[in-house]
């Protein structure tokens, strides 16, 4: 029996489970062994797997997280670990991989295409929806319906208490968590990583709403965004195995200078990794399940070095290599709609 690796790479997400049942399911009836790698990458170089049976992913398709386990683990960072990681792949006899992950996990996958384990294929994933070719990773809808619903109960607060409420959210350096979830939560203003914080017109648009009579607002700002001659805020300094920096921290900087400026009671609130957390959306769960079963397909064809991506509403492949040349960040237009409904 033909044997197909899968693992889990990065930030956790809803979505990943569905997307493993799917290639279960799929690589069964195809006719597949599927082997689970553990933890990413970490699970390569350590040669940590499990079997995964239709009993092992029964029940998983409602659950957040991953039944795998994820790390951010870089096989290219310590000497010794790439070859680890070709010799887990050998021993384990694998026909192929699936690497579900977003820039940094498909990142690796290209590079081990190039190193010259080929037969690797794409399952785009993250709550940031960053990825180039692919309308949509699964994950960012959970992420965005569960900031919506922050954002509505922060409503009731601040309206009563006549506040202005920060609301931080996720989205490294791309802003749609922001700005869809502040769509849907009719926030007052939305500030992404893709224009830079004009404080005094922030003050601006908050002053002639309060003009008008209203006595709170909620301002949306991604941990990206950064004011203008400033740089981003970040929670440490120290960089992760793919050089990220740790974001975190502009809304209370935003809070306090708003208050300060305004003179309007101010309070903020970080969403952070709830965003991450809980069931997957219905639409999560179809888009994990048809990325699944277009993996095993993938496979199947030997359409290797592919990812799995939504055009539209058709699902559809594009080389790795095309998803993580460039962040996909937020686009003029759609930021412009937004803004008819600032202040
Ligand atoms: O990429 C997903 C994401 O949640 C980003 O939005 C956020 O900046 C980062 O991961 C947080 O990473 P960690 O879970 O390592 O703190």
């Amino acid at each position: 029996m033909l044997k197909v690796g899968i693992l889990t790479g990065g930030g956790d997400c809803p979505g990943l489970n569905p997307v493993i049942r799917a290639v279960v399911r799929k690589g069964i009836n195809e006719g597949y062994q599927v082997i689970g790698i553990k933890n990413g990458w970490k699970g390569l170089i350590e040669n940590n797997t499990i079997e995964l049976n239709l009993n092992a992913v029964s029940g998983i398709l409602p659950k957040g997280g991953t039944i795998l386990g994820t790390s951010r683990t870089n096989p290219f960072k310590k000497e010794g670990d790439l070859e680890k990681v070709k010799k887990s792949y050998k021993e384990l006899g694998l026909e192929a991989l699936i690497a579900i992950g977003g820039e940094d996990t498909l990142g690796v996958a290209s590079k081990l295409i190039k190193e010259g384990l080929e037969n690797i294929v794409g399952v785009p994933k993250t709550i940031d929806n960053d990825l180039s070719s692919t309308d949509y990773t699964f994950g960012f809808d959970t992420a965005i319906n569960t900031a919506m619903e922050c954002i509505d109960k922060l409503h009731t607060t601040a309206e009563s208490h006549h506040r202005i409420i920060v609301v931080e959210v996720m989205g490294r350096h791309a802003g749609w968590i922001a700005v869809e979830a502040g769509i849907a939560g009719g926030a007052d203003i939305i500030l992404i990583p893709e224009e830079t914080i004009d404080i005094e017109k922030v003050c601006e648009l908050l002053k002639k709403r309060h003009d008008r009579g209203k006595t709170f607002s909620i301002v949306v700002v991604a941990e990206g965004a950064k004011f203008k001659k400033g740089t981003m805020v970040l929670q440490e300094e120290k960089l992760d195995q793919f050089g990220h920096v740790r974001l975190g921290g502009i809304g209370d900087n935003l809070a306090k200078e708003i208050e300060k400026r305004t003179g309007y009671e101010t309070r903020v609130s970080v969403l952070g990794h709830i965003q991450r957390g809980g069931s997957p959306s219905a639409f999560d769960r179809i888009l994990g399940t048809r990325f699944g079963v277009k993996a095993i397909e993938l496979v199947k064809n030997k359409k290797f070095g592919r990812m799995a991506a939504l055009s539209g509403n058709k699902i559809t492949d594009v080389p790795i290599e095309n998803a993580i040349k460039e962040l996909k960040t937020v686009d003029k237009d759609f930021y412009e709609m937004a803004k008819v409904f600032f202040g």
